[in-house]
Protein backbone atom coordinates (compact mmCIF):
# COMPACT_ATOMS: atom_id res chain seq x y z
CA UNK A 1 0.00 0.00 0.00
CA UNK A 2 1.93 3.49 -0.84
CA UNK A 3 1.37 6.85 0.74
CA UNK A 4 -2.02 7.47 -0.54
CA UNK A 5 -3.45 5.51 2.28
CA UNK A 6 -3.15 5.00 6.08
CA UNK A 7 -5.46 2.92 8.22
CA UNK A 8 -7.48 4.45 10.47
CA UNK A 9 -9.26 1.42 11.54
CA UNK A 10 -8.23 -2.22 11.57
CA UNK A 11 -10.55 -4.84 10.27
CA UNK A 12 -10.13 -6.47 13.62
CA UNK A 13 -11.26 -3.34 15.39
CA UNK A 14 -13.95 -2.23 13.56
CA UNK A 15 -15.69 -6.67 13.55
CA UNK A 16 -15.06 -5.71 17.39
CA UNK A 17 -16.83 -2.81 17.60
CA UNK A 18 -19.51 -4.30 14.99
CA UNK A 19 -20.41 -7.11 17.59
CA UNK A 20 -20.91 -4.44 20.57
CA UNK A 21 -23.41 -2.54 18.12
CA UNK A 22 -25.18 -5.91 17.27
CA UNK A 23 -25.58 -6.30 20.97
CA UNK A 24 -26.83 -2.90 21.74
CA UNK A 25 -29.42 -2.92 19.01
CA UNK A 26 -30.72 -6.74 20.02
CA UNK A 27 -31.33 -5.48 23.78
CA UNK A 28 -33.03 -2.07 22.46
CA UNK A 29 -35.39 -4.13 20.00
CA UNK A 30 -35.80 -7.13 22.18
CA UNK A 31 -39.66 -6.12 22.24
CA UNK A 32 -40.13 -6.54 18.72
CA UNK A 33 -41.97 -9.83 17.67
CA UNK A 34 -41.73 -12.50 14.78
CA UNK A 35 -44.97 -10.75 13.31
CA UNK A 36 -43.84 -7.22 12.62
CA UNK A 37 -39.81 -7.56 12.42
CA UNK A 38 -37.09 -4.70 12.32
CA UNK A 39 -37.18 -3.24 9.28
CA UNK A 40 -33.42 -2.81 8.18
CA UNK A 41 -32.82 -0.30 4.76
CA UNK A 42 -29.32 -1.10 4.31
CA UNK A 43 -27.80 2.13 2.24
CA UNK A 44 -26.34 0.84 -1.31
CA UNK A 45 -23.62 0.47 -1.64
CA UNK A 46 -21.31 1.67 0.90
CA UNK A 47 -22.80 -0.22 4.26
CA UNK A 48 -23.40 -3.82 2.16
CA UNK A 49 -20.79 -5.26 4.22
CA UNK A 50 -21.26 -3.65 7.27
CA UNK A 51 -25.31 -4.22 7.41
CA UNK A 52 -24.43 -8.11 5.99
CA UNK A 53 -22.28 -8.50 9.29
CA UNK A 54 -24.41 -6.62 11.64
CA UNK A 55 -27.98 -8.15 10.79
CA UNK A 56 -26.67 -11.69 11.71
CA UNK A 57 -24.97 -10.74 14.68
CA UNK A 58 -28.61 -9.42 15.79
CA UNK A 59 -30.49 -11.65 18.20
CA UNK A 60 -33.78 -10.07 16.91
CA UNK A 61 -36.77 -10.78 14.14
CA UNK A 62 -35.84 -8.49 11.02
CA UNK A 63 -36.28 -8.00 7.30
CA UNK A 64 -33.99 -6.50 5.31
CA UNK A 65 -34.49 -4.11 2.32
CA UNK A 66 -32.11 -1.56 0.78
CA UNK A 67 -32.71 2.35 -0.32
CA UNK A 68 -29.55 4.00 -2.23
CA UNK A 69 -29.49 8.08 -2.35
CA UNK A 70 -27.08 9.71 -4.43
CA UNK A 71 -25.68 12.20 -2.58
CA UNK A 72 -21.41 12.21 -3.21
CA UNK A 73 -19.28 12.48 -6.32
CA UNK A 74 -15.48 12.05 -5.47
CA UNK A 75 -15.06 13.66 -2.18
CA UNK A 76 -17.62 15.86 -1.97
CA UNK A 77 -20.94 16.00 -1.56
CA UNK A 78 -23.42 17.15 -4.69
CA UNK A 79 -26.48 19.02 -4.37
CA UNK A 80 -29.48 17.48 -2.84
CA UNK A 81 -29.33 13.65 -2.15
CA UNK A 82 -31.68 11.97 -4.54
CA UNK A 83 -33.42 8.86 -3.98
CA UNK A 84 -32.06 6.18 -6.83
CA UNK A 85 -33.70 2.95 -4.92
CA UNK A 86 -36.48 2.42 -2.20
CA UNK A 87 -38.14 5.72 -1.58
CA UNK A 88 -41.63 3.61 -2.06
CA UNK A 89 -40.78 0.73 0.81
CA UNK A 90 -43.71 0.67 2.49
CA UNK A 91 -42.63 1.03 5.90
CA UNK A 92 -46.35 2.17 7.90
CA UNK A 93 -46.71 0.35 11.28
CA UNK A 94 -42.66 -0.06 11.09
CA UNK A 95 -39.94 0.08 13.13
CA UNK A 96 -37.39 0.95 11.35
CA UNK A 97 -33.38 0.73 11.55
CA UNK A 98 -31.55 2.35 8.73
CA UNK A 99 -28.11 1.38 8.20
CA UNK A 100 -25.49 3.49 6.92
CA UNK A 101 -22.04 3.30 6.52
CA UNK A 102 -20.81 7.12 7.28
CA UNK A 103 -22.65 10.02 8.22
CA UNK A 104 -20.85 13.25 7.31
CA UNK A 105 -22.85 16.47 6.44
CA UNK A 106 -26.33 14.58 7.51
CA UNK A 107 -27.90 15.44 4.87
CA UNK A 108 -28.50 12.32 3.29
CA UNK A 109 -29.71 10.64 6.36
CA UNK A 110 -32.36 13.83 6.63
CA UNK A 111 -33.65 12.94 3.64
CA UNK A 112 -34.08 9.49 4.05
CA UNK A 113 -35.61 10.54 7.46
CA UNK A 114 -38.09 12.51 6.57
CA UNK A 115 -39.50 10.11 3.35
CA UNK A 116 -39.85 7.54 5.60
CA UNK A 117 -41.65 9.74 8.72
CA UNK A 118 -44.03 11.16 6.31
CA UNK A 119 -44.80 7.46 4.96
CA UNK A 120 -45.66 6.23 8.75
CA UNK A 121 -42.87 4.37 10.31
CA UNK A 122 -43.51 4.08 13.63
CA UNK A 123 -39.66 4.54 14.30
CA UNK A 124 -36.30 5.09 12.90
CA UNK A 125 -33.19 4.60 13.87
CA UNK A 126 -29.82 4.96 12.52
CA UNK A 127 -26.85 2.32 12.30
CA UNK A 128 -23.66 3.97 11.08
CA UNK A 129 -20.26 2.29 10.80
CA UNK A 130 -18.69 5.92 11.26
CA UNK A 131 -20.25 9.37 12.26
CA UNK A 132 -18.09 12.56 10.83
CA UNK A 133 -19.73 14.99 13.32
CA UNK A 134 -17.46 18.10 12.85
CA UNK A 135 -18.68 18.06 8.82
CA UNK A 136 -22.32 17.93 10.11
CA UNK A 137 -24.32 20.74 8.28
CA UNK A 138 -25.44 23.28 10.87
CA UNK A 139 -29.17 23.02 10.48
CA UNK A 140 -28.63 19.25 10.84
CA UNK A 141 -26.43 19.34 14.05
CA UNK A 142 -29.55 19.18 16.91
CA UNK A 143 -31.54 16.16 14.51
CA UNK A 144 -29.09 13.81 12.80
CA UNK A 145 -28.10 11.77 16.10
CA UNK A 146 -27.14 8.33 14.63
CA UNK A 147 -28.29 6.35 17.36
CA UNK A 148 -25.81 3.55 17.09
CA UNK A 149 -22.31 4.69 16.22
CA UNK A 150 -19.19 2.27 15.27
CA UNK A 151 -16.22 5.33 15.29
CA UNK A 152 -16.80 8.74 15.87
CA UNK A 153 -13.65 10.05 13.20
CA UNK A 154 -12.57 13.56 12.42
CA UNK A 155 -12.64 14.95 9.14
CA UNK A 156 -11.05 12.78 7.23
CA UNK A 157 -12.14 10.96 3.66
CA UNK A 158 -11.79 7.14 3.84
CA UNK A 159 -12.00 4.18 1.87
CA UNK A 160 -12.54 0.47 2.59
CA UNK A 161 -15.00 -1.65 4.65
CA UNK A 162 -17.15 -0.81 1.79
CA UNK A 163 -16.55 2.81 1.46
CA UNK A 164 -15.11 4.00 -1.89
CA UNK A 165 -13.57 7.12 -4.04
CA UNK A 166 -15.45 6.63 -7.21
CA UNK A 167 -16.45 3.09 -7.09
CA UNK A 168 -12.58 2.40 -6.01
CA UNK A 169 -11.51 1.10 -2.62
CA UNK A 170 -14.84 -0.55 -1.20
CA UNK A 171 -12.77 -3.91 -0.97
CA UNK A 172 -9.81 -2.89 1.10
CA UNK A 173 -10.43 -4.85 4.41
CA UNK A 174 -9.34 -1.66 6.77
CA UNK A 175 -10.73 1.57 6.93
CA UNK A 176 -8.56 3.80 5.45
CA UNK A 177 -8.07 7.70 5.18
CA UNK A 178 -7.59 8.45 1.42
CA UNK A 179 -5.29 11.26 0.73
CA UNK A 180 -6.44 12.18 -2.92
CA UNK A 181 -3.75 14.91 -3.07
CA UNK A 182 -0.69 12.11 -2.81
CA UNK A 183 -1.78 11.05 -6.14
CA UNK A 184 1.00 10.68 -9.01
P1 LIG B 1 -23.88 12.99 3.92
O1 LIG B 1 -25.17 13.10 3.18
O2 LIG B 1 -23.00 14.18 3.68
O3 LIG B 1 -24.04 12.69 5.38
O4 LIG B 1 -23.07 11.83 3.24
C1 LIG B 1 -23.38 10.51 3.37
C2 LIG B 1 -22.75 9.73 2.22
O5 LIG B 1 -21.61 10.38 1.67
C3 LIG B 1 -22.25 8.41 2.71
O6 LIG B 1 -23.25 7.42 2.66
C4 LIG B 1 -21.12 8.11 1.75
O7 LIG B 1 -21.60 7.49 0.59
C5 LIG B 1 -20.58 9.46 1.36
N1 LIG B 1 -19.38 9.82 2.16
C6 LIG B 1 -19.28 10.78 3.10
N2 LIG B 1 -18.04 10.81 3.61
C7 LIG B 1 -17.35 9.83 3.00
C8 LIG B 1 -16.01 9.34 3.14
O8 LIG B 1 -15.17 9.81 3.92
N3 LIG B 1 -15.67 8.30 2.32
C9 LIG B 1 -16.53 7.73 1.44
N4 LIG B 1 -17.79 8.14 1.29
C10 LIG B 1 -18.20 9.19 2.06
Amino acid sequence: MNEQFSILKTDAEVRTRLKELAADISKDFQHIQPDNPLLVLCTLRGAVFFAADLVRALSIPCEINFIKVKSYQGTRPVGSPIFELGEQIDVKGREVLIIEDIVDTGQTMDTVIKNFNDKGAVSIRIATMLDKPSRRYPHLRATILPDYIGFSIEDYFVVGWGLDYNEDYRLLPDIMIYHPDAET
